[in-house]
């Protein structure tokens, strides 16, 4: 069954961007790129995949104008962004409710597994309609204080793999549900 996956790294304190959307906290960090849970490992097994309107521009923005995915991306948008030239893979761009997106990622995946790619709110609106299914991420030996939430709703989640990744915890968690307080 397809399996829609959070991949992503944060902060100590819970945070995936700074308040201007700076990773610069994140890319000067030593990571084994063949260790566990690396994005290579993760790549191989995806169809499709989904993000939110800023980390769209945050990618353009630090690439040159180029879109680097050959998967095939859904962006979620409320404006007229525009598209990239030349993209390595399709890119489409949708807005309101994200079951329908979910339909047809599922759809172009062809049996593999989705990635949401961020922002917080974009999962959080994913988790609300029961469709995630597990958080992988690389815990940062960094606190921000402030920033783009890592996942900004009151969610219950099981630890199914913890361990280090040089300066990293790579952590993997299965969604379980809504808060056991709030149900
Ligand atoms: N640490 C990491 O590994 C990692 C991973 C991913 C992202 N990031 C960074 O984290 C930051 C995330 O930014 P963010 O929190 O603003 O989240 P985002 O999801 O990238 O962008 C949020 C925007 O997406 C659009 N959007 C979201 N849901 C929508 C819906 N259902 N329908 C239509 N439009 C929708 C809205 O933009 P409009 O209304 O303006 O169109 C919304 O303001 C970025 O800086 C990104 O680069 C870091």
């Amino acid at each position: 069954m397809t399996k829609l996956t959070y991949y992503t790294a944060t902060t100590l304190d819970g945070f995936i961007a700074d308040p201007d959307d700076s990773l610069d906290w994140l890319f000067r960090q030593d990571q084994d790129e063949k260790g566990p849970l690396n994005y290579e490992w993760f790549r191989a097994g995806l169809g499709a995949g989904v993000m939110g309107a800023t980390t769209y521009e945050w990618i353009l923005e630090h690439e040159d104008g180029k879109w680097p995915y050959t998967l095939p991306m859904w962006v979620m948008t409320h404006r007229g962004l525009k598209p990239p030239a030349e993209p390595k893979g399709p890119v489409t761009f949708a807005s309101g409710g994200v079951r329908e997106v979910y339909d047809e990622m599922v759809a172009a995946a062809g049996g593999k597994d989705l990635w949401v790619v961020g922002g917080g709110d974009l999962v959080g609106q994913f988790a609300d309609e029961g469709l995630l299914d597990e958080v992988i991420t690389y815990i940062a030996a960094v606190t921000l204080g402030a920033g783009r939430p890592i996942l900004p709703r009151r969610l219950d989640l099981e630890l199914v793999e913890a361990t280090q990744n040089k300066a990293f915890i790579a952590a993997r968690y299965r969604y379980v549900g809504p808060l056991t307080e709030d149900r």
